[in-house]
């Protein structure tokens, strides 16, 4: 079976985002588009083009559930239809004269995302993919801190940073983890389009804040997971009560700019309302510095290609990329064969 990027959910706005009258410009895949809600409240999707002389309908406003055209008008519904032209006189009953209307895409909404799907009618493929399940979202005892940061990068160097520990140390210096020469296994596997990384051994190299994460000191039982296209969720278990998942959704604009939703979902009982403008704080904090990283590293691949040296401990990397390096190619990444290597490295 074939597989395209398009097969997928990427998420364009935060359910919260989109409030009533709300109009959102995106770029997903190459593809403009202009985001808002009908008048029943469902998320709309729509190539960011009016049909008439070509403004940008993200430039418009909503009004009962239409986005109106900023150039001359033209109004269009939620399916896309164009339901008013101003220079056509009051609209009587339901019946346009040719049927007109914008590209629209399909939408869901799920775990407050707003998703969007880059297929039209005619070209959906058979291949059906949910919109990736967000970890704890709004489970009891759990809270979720979210954050959108753009990186100027592809999607597959933001998913391999944010499942890479060697850079932790240089990267985030103090923050994250401090140079301690430390060594540690990991156990990396690529199973039905998902990569898989466990850590052992991992006790206390969170940094100055294993005060919070890991009072007792507890052995950190550490999984890192890619699952395709774009998702990567980072699970913290710090002895039998607390863990912490950072799950990332890396979203193509453009070729080099991605734009990362992600969040950072704990349960730390009472301390969760407490902690949460700490952990926000933290992982903009962390986040900024991956940002310039990986600005300086697409600066040099625009130059120069991407040409990579790779060591034992980089089969991560090596993993994502067949990965996406399969749906690239109109394949089916799950077709992989299965893999398992054992790497031991030093931090
Ligand atoms: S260009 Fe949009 S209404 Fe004319
Ligand atoms: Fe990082």
């Amino acid at each position: 079976m074939t597989m395209t990027f398009q097969d997928f959910w990427y998420v364009v706005a935060l359910s919260e985002q989109l409030i009533r009258k709300t109009v959102l410009a995106r770029s997903v895949l190459d593809e403009w588009l202009v985001v808002f809600r009908d008048e029943r409240g469902k998320p709309v999707a729509l190539q960011d083009r009016c049909i008439h002389r070509n403004s940008r309908l993200s430039a418009g406003q909503v009004t009962r559930g239409k986005v109106q055209c900023p150039y001359h008008g033209w109004q269009y519904d939620g399916k896309g239809k164009v339901a008013y032209v101003p220079a056509e006189g009051p609209v009587k009953g339901h019946c346009p004269k040719v049927s007109r209307r914008a590209v629209s895409y399909p939408t869901k909404e799920q775990d407050g995302y707003v998703y969007v799907q880059i297929t039209s009618e005619n070209s959906r493929s058979p291949v059906s993919i949910s919109p990736f399940s967000m970890p704890y979202y709004q489970a009891p005892g759990w809270e979720t801190v979210r954050v959108i940061n753009r990186f100027q990068n592809t999607v597959t160097n933001c998913a391999e940073n944010f499942i890479d520990i060697p850079h932790t140390v240089s990267v985030h210096p103090g923050i994250f983890r401090s140079a301690k020469q430390q060594q540690l296994n990991m156990t990396v596997s690529r199973v039905e389009g998902s990569v898989t990384a466990t850590y052992r051994q991992e006790t206390n190299n969170l940094g100055w804040f294993s005060w919070f994460l890991n009072p007792q000191g507890y052995e950190i039982s550490h999984t890192d997971r890619f699952y395709m296209p774009n998702v990567t969720s980072v699970e913290y278990n710090m002895g039998p009560t607390r863990r912490c998942f950072i799950t990332s959704q890396s979203v193509p604009e453009t070729k080099d700019s991605t734009l990362v939703y992600t969040d950072v979902t704990f349960n730390y009982g009472l301390w969760n309302k407490l902690a949460s403008p700490f952990v926000r704080w933290t992982a903009q904090r962390i986040i900024h510095q991956d940002v310039a990283a990986l600005k300086l590293q697409q600066e040099t691949i625009t130059k120069y290609g991407e040409q990579f040296a790779h060591t034992p401990v980089d089969a991560i990397h090596v993993f994502v990329e067949s990965i996406r390096g399969a749906i690239a190619n109109g394949k089916d990444p799950r077709n992989l064969p299965d893999k398992t290597v054992d790497v031991t490295f030093w931090i």
